[in-house]
């Protein structure tokens, strides 16, 4: 386990140094376990709950990941849900679940020794392997914006399916296991300060702090799209944070969703 667990007390004492998770009005639940902390989120975001509320878990049933996929839930991880109310502004400049990713990525290196790295568009890697995932789902009601930024973080000794060996990790698995409230501070924190900047129209300090993490750029890379697959180079992220490829027709074009994959030389 990652130090000590969380309960209700833990969860509002990391939300209180934080100025926008933390306002007094935001609805903040802790839950041993729950089916998904972002279907828990959406039902109170559509009641109306302030941007900021949060819902956090110590283990889940039914968490989702990307593309239909599960998210293995066991206790020891870190399972968030944030609501968020971004304008259409907001949404054009960046992806709210980049600054998602970047800011777990910063709580790894505040609370480890460890070398936290992205995959774009916002898969979090130790190692090799992915430690965490980010799930944004966005919704639209009367005119009304919300997204449910989902963040699930492989904290303590989770205890992962054997199939995801390969290609999941822990925290602990490296010999490091924060406490997880001091992780969540440090990641409200930080996911706090990046959503802010980009309120503010700001966003190409995020940019550049995100590409330094992705040791993909400058590979090659196949991009898988529901429709085809593409290879070419991962040259760079645009303004909008989509990936820029340098395809091996010599064009290039910008991607803003996709399963990439390293392309080993043969
Ligand atoms: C991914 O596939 O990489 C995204 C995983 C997102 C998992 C988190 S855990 C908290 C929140 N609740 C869910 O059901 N999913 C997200």
């Amino acid at each position: 386990m990652g130090g000590a667990s969380l309960d209700l007390d833990a969860v509002r004492a990391a939300a209180s140094k934080c100025a926008f998770v933390g306002v007094k009005y935001a609805v903040i639940e802790y839950h041993d376990s729950i089916g998904s902390t972002n279907d828990r989120a959406a039902v109170l975001a559509a009641e109306g709950v302030p941007e900021g509320s949060i819902v956090v878990a110590g283990a889940q049933e039914e968490g989702r990941g990307r593309l239909g996929k599960s998210w293995s839930s066991p206790t020891g991880g870190l399972y968030l849900s944030i609501v968020l109310r971004p304008d259409q502004a907001m949404l054009r400049r960046l992806p709210v679940t980049l600054l998602g990713g970047l800011a777990v990525a910063e709580a790894i290196d505040a609370c480890t020794d460890l070398e936290a790295q992205l995959k774009w568009p916002n898969d979090v890697y130790v190692g090799g392997k992915k430690v965490a995932g980010i799930l944004g789902e966005l919704s639209r009601d009367e005119g009304v914006q919300r997204l449910v930024l989902g963040i699930g973080v492989n904290v303590g000794a989770v205890d992962l399916p054997e199939e995801l060996s390969d290609t999941a990790t822990s925290l602990a698995a490296h010999g490091e296991a924060p406490p997880l409230n001091e992780f969540l501070s440090q990641l409200l924190i930080r996911f706090e300060d990046h959503y802010t900047s980009v309120q503010r129209g700001g966003g190409v300090g995020i940019l550049t702090s995100a590409s330094a993490r992705m040791p993909m750029l400058g590979t090659a890379v196949r991009i898988n799209l529901p429709d085809r697959s593409l290879t070419g180079i991962a040259s760079g992220l645009n303004q909008t944070g989509g990936l820029i490829l340098e395809l091996e027709d010599g064009t290039r074009d910008v991607f803003v969703a996709g399963e990439v994959e390293e392309v080993r030389p043969k």
